[in-house]
């Protein structure tokens, strides 16, 4: 579905991604593991059209979508949630899904704000869709809560329920399981696998916890210093001496195997 092909890129000195190649399959979720700093994040801003790439290039089935800026790409089914997620804090939980479809038609926050407030107001199908999306995740309850007041488990559930606003294909999440509890991380690990069987998204999934990369994710990309080092299933990464090495090395010691 998403074909990855030499992406480089540098900022200064700093050579952030390079040459990384590897295919998202259609219908997979596919992990995407590494130290700190070893690019991932890079890679999906560069996926995701918020940086170009110095070179390389990324295809979306068979299309050539390198640098298509991000509401082009919302248009063509790819969304990605962020490491830190970008709740409108001083509005409701309700009122953050239901601007979704706004922001899809590529209408920025400030030139359309008027647009949106109507939108929330009266649009009784997309009130009614976000209320199903809430449903979905098991956070109706919350609706009204100002998503400001949400706990950080929460903010990651409403983040992949504004990807579920969208008619999205294909969707990139950056650290879903970060800053979430046991609780509610194993509600958003079963949200993202019936996401992936139900309605057929196709998920690339950047985490450090390797017990959800294990239980979610096969195959499993494992970038360090900017390049990919391997790729596999989980079982077999833990077992590599070069993955073993790579997360040794860098200090966060064992992640890969320990976990
Ligand atoms: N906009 C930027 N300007 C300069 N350097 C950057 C920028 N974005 C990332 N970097 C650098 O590029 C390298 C890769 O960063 P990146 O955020 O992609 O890593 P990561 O694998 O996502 O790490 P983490 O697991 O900590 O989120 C790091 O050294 C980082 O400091
Ligand atoms: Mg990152």
């Amino acid at each position: 579905m998403i074909e990855i092909e030499r992406i480089s890129r540098a900022f200064g000195g700093l050579q952030a991604v390079r040459e990384v190649s590897f295919t998202v399959e259609t219908g997979s979720i596919t992990g995407l593991i590494g130290p700190n700093g070893a690019g991932k994040s890079t890679l999906f801003n560069i996926i995701a059209g918020e940086i170009p790439p110095n070179s390389g290039r990324i295809t979306l089935e068979g299309e050539d979508i390198t640098g298509l800026p991000t509401h082009a790409l919302f248009h063509k089914g790819l969304v990605r949630t962020f490491q830190i997620p970008h709740e409108f804090s001083r509005m409701t939980v309700r009122e953050n899904l239901m601007l979704v479809p706004a922001a899809q038609r590529g209408e920025t926050l400030l030139k359309s704000w008027l647009t949106w407030w109507k939108v929330i107001r009266e649009d009784r199908a997309i009130l009614r869709q976000a209320d199903e999306v809430l449903d979905f995740l098991e956070i109706g309850h919350l609706r009204d809560e100002l998503a400001g007041n949400l706990s950080g488990g929460q903010k990651k559930l409403l983040d992949l329920g504004r990807t579920m606003m969208t008619n999205a294909k294909a969707v990139l999440l950056d650290e879903p399981g970060a800053g979430v509890n046991r609780t509610l991380l194993g509600k958003l690990a079963e949200a993202i696998e019936r996401l992936n069987r139900e309605r057929g998204y196709t998920f690339c999934v950047i985490e450090h916890d390797m017990d959800l990369i294990a239980r979610l994710c096969d195959p499993v990309m494992v970038m360090a210093n900017g390049a990919l080092i391997a790729s596999g299933d989980m079982a077999t990464l833990r077992e590599n001496p070069e993955v073993r090495e790579a997360y040794l090395g860098t200090g966060a010691s064992g992640q890969a195997g320990a976990a």
